[in-house]
């Protein structure tokens, strides 16, 4: 029987609350499933773990990680620690270390979840995004020059490899000519004369080795107005690290709100464990109560589930949530429900079978 050893971060505020139901759907899928498991080891790393050792994870903690066939990660940020400290600690050196350069992002709205658009459903929304996760505009580089006197000057660098350029945008291409769906590529060229007319660049490139691919490419501003007046025109997206940051919390915005939007950080090659987590914070406003909710933690699982091969289990994990949300009593209150994380959760894992 294949056993699959995952690192858990479950990390700070509603972290831990929402990564705990996302454990107990993962080993009900296993139990049920019989021919794989899962071991868990959980580190307790984060912002109490840095106010205690000024680290955000030991010095070693990506050689502990190595190890592993992925990771889960519930949320890493809480006041107290400034969150530059706790991204570029943690979850970006986790990130770039293991070279998980796909960031994929499904933005599709379920039925029977909240949508703020008037008389747009299901078959309106649903896209998946491919950011780029390595590098552009969160490489982490520049330089603050004169700090503090009033000569001071702020540099941040984007950076575009073309090695890192191409793979993310063969990654969708890939994906879009595997699912039989069109791939849009979102840019800015007509500002960032530099990086973004690169990435047209290599976006036209690419796709002469994909003939068979519809494709359409927008500037980052119009594709925020459509994705709010015509969402049904995306299907397959592929866009920079900062552009997908933003968009996808537009995606989220329109497909259930946080409370159910997931991710993953794919090293596709293997390389290294991949990384998966919701893409929300954690919510230090809810954090503690108990009502935070899991849905977005276990989509997130669904995506381990499709990574490590078993799209079946993948694909009923994410028709448990579709189920689950017309039955408001299961629903935690940011979907207009009453029920407790855990109650969400144990639902969730019983609508399994
Ligand atoms: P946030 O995503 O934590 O919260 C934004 C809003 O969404 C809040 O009103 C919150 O209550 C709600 N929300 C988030 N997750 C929810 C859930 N599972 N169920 C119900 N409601 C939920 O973003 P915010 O407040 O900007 O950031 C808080 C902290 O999280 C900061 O320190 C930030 O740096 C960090 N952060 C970490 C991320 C990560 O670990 N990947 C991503 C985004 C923020
Ligand atoms: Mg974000």
């Amino acid at each position: 029987m294949e056993t699959y050893k995952i690192a858990v971060i479950a990390g700070d505020g509603v972290g831990p609350e929402v990564i705990g139901e996302a454990v107990r759907v993962l080993e009900r899928a296993a139990a049920l499933d019989g021919s794989f498991a899962f071991s868990f080891t959980h580190f307790p790393w984060g912002c109490e773990y840095y106010l205690k050792t000024g680290r955000m994870m030991p010095e070693n903690g990506m050689e502990i990680l190595k190890d592993f066939d992925a990771i889960l990660l519930g949320a890493v940020g809480y006041p107290g620690v400034p969150d530059h400290i706790s991204l570029r600690g943690l979850l970006l050196e986790i990130r770039h270390g293991f070279d998980q350069y796909v960031n994929l992002r499904p933005v599709r709205l379920l039925k029977g979840a909240p949508c703020p658009l008037a008389g747009r459903g299901p078959e309106d929304i649903r896209m998946t995004f491919v950011r780029e996760n390595t590098e552009g505009e969160y490489a982490g580089s520049g330089a603050w020059l004169y700090q503090g006197r009033p000569e001071e000057v702020v540099i941040q660098d984007s950076v575009f490899s073309r090695r890192g350029t191409e793979r993310v945008i063969r990654y969708a291409y890939e994906l879009a000519r595997k699912e039989g769906r069109t791939l849009t590529s979102v840019s800015k060229a007509n500002a960032l004369n530099y990086s973004m007319v690169f990435w047209d660049q290599i976006f036209k490139e690419v796709g002469e080795e994909y003939p068979d691919v519809e494709t359409h490419s927008l500037l980052v501003d119009a594709a925020a107005m459509f994705m709010v007046k015509d969402p049904a025109r995306f299907q397959i997206v592929v866009t920079s690290n900062l552009f997908g940051d933003i968009l996808t919390d537009l995606g989220a915005a329109i497909a259930g709100g946080m409370g159910l939007a997931a991710g993953a950080n794919l090293n596709p090659e293997r390389t290294w464990p991949s990384m998966f987590e919701p893409i929300h914070g954690s919510a230090p406003d809810i954090a503690g109560k108990g009502i935070a909710d899991p849905l977005a933690s276990i989509w997130t699982a669904a995506q381990m589930l499709d990574f490590f091969g078993h799209e079946d289990w993948g694909a009923k994990v994410v028709d448990a949530i579709e189920s689950l949300l017309s039955d408001k009593d299961r629903l935690t209150p940011d979907l207009g429900g009453r029920a407790s994380t855990e109650e969400c959760g144990k639902a969730l894992a019983d609508l399994l079978g």
